[in-house]
């Protein structure tokens, strides 16, 4: 092969790469992280906007509360980025 189609080559395994890297990190929490669940302590989280509503998940989800994260939790900004609501 000749070095302008090894580049090429190189080129598109790069690509490849990068692109089953992406779809593996975009699709892997989506399947696999719990949802927020819609009960009464939850419920209202629905209405508000996603930012508010991220601010007082850690009232309640922090170590010494009524539900602290595992502790390997990912970082943790943005709650509802990662936990999506359920469908009603
Ligand atoms: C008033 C306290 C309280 C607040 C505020 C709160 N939670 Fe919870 N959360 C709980 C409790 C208690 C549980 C466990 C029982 C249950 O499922 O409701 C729980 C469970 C969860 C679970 C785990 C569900 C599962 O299937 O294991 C997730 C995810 C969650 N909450 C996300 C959130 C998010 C996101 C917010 C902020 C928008 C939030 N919580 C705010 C009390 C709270
Ligand atoms: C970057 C994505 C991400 C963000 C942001 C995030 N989490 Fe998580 N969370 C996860 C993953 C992944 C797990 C472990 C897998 C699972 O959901 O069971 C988890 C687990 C949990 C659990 C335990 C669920 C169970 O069933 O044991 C709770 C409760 C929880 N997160 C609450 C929160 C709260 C509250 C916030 C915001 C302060 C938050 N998470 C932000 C990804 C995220």
């Amino acid at each position: 092969m000749n070095t302008k189609k090894k580049m090429l080559l190189y080129n598109v395994i790069f690509l490849l790469f990068c692109g089953g890297l992406f779809l593996f990190l975009w699709r892997a929490p989506e399947e696999t992280t719990a949802r927020m669940p819609y009960d009464d302590t939850h419920q209202k989280f629905y209405t508000m906007q996603k930012k508010e509503a991220d601010k007082q998940c850690s009232s309640c989800h922090n170590p010494e509360g009524v539900m602290p994260l595992p502790g390997q939790h990912p970082p943790k900004h943005r709650c509802l980025f990662c936990h999506k609501k359920v469908a009603r």
